[in-house]
């Protein structure tokens, strides 16, 4: 797992955007992993403003809360089409993310798993890290699960997510999320951190040992993870 340290966000965004860049023109039908969050937004509008060719690509992105209508601007479908998707070529069709409006939610989770495999897996993912160490919304537990499943979020993740809400009371308490095994098969992936907040655990994540406590903590077993750390969350 190797470690970029970056002055500001924006240089660190400017970098990610380099990366995302290379591997849409050393291959311009990629399945890219998309995250949402706060921090992955510098990227998106640095690759917008490039003007990239995304007619080709296919994005999948890692989660959506559950359950919640795609139209709700807190939706994850909602933040993508209004951060990434509405200002660049990529067609509507090749957009993937969970349905948070699915009935039934393991078969949701099935259905996303075999539609990924069928398009032979992530070339490129595109990871936040949670103050707590989740990766998409695997939580820290005893045991993490392989698959794309429904999960049920930690007071902290709420807490964390509280500040789009107008309460922590208004966030959702479940969500559909890749599983780790999902995220591990992602050929190439690079780790988004920035602020302080996230400086604890941007140090556990490289000081400490492998641990279901930090999920992103298993991302040292990826043959090939790049973390982008701005100087805030390096030096906290
Ligand atoms: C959210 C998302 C994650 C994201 C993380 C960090 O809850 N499920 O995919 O990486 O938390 O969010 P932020 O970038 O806003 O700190």
């Amino acid at each position: 797992m190797k470690k970029i340290v970056f002055e500001s966000d924006v240089s660190l965004a400017s970098f990610a955007a380099d990366m995302v860049q290379k591997q849409i023109e050393s291959k311009p039908d990629s399945i890219l992993g998309l995250a949402t969050g706060s921090t992955p937004l510098g990227l998106y509008k640095e690759l917008i403003d490039r003007n990239l060719d995304f007619s080709k690509i296919t994005a999948f992105n890692l989660d959506e809360y559950y359950p919640i209508q795609k139209t709700d601007d807190q939706s994850y479908a909602y933040f993508m089409k209004e951060n990434l998707f509405k200002h660049i070529n990529i067609r509507p069709e090749h957009c993937f993310i969970p349905n948070g409006e699915a009935k039934d939610a393991d078969a949701e989770c099935k259905r996303y798993d075999e539609l990924l495999e069928a398009y032979g897996g992530v070339d490129l993912q595109i990871l936040g890290l949670g103050e707590n160490g989740h990766i998409g919304f695997n939580e820290p537990d005893e045991e993490l699960v392989a698959g794309t499943h429904k999960t049920a979020l930690t007071q902290s993740t709420i807490q964390a997510n509280a500040r789009f809400f107008e309460s922590a009371d208004q966030v959702p308490t479940a969500a559909l999320t890749m599983g780790m095994k999902t995220i591990f098969s992602a050929k190439k992936i690079i780790v988004l951190v920035t602020g302080k907040k996230k400086h604890d655990i941007i140090h556990r994540l490289f000081e400490k040992g492998i641990t279901t406590d930090n999920p992103a903590s298993l991302l040292q077993l990826h043959p090939d993870v790049t973390v982008l750390v701005d100087t805030a969350a390096e030096e906290g």
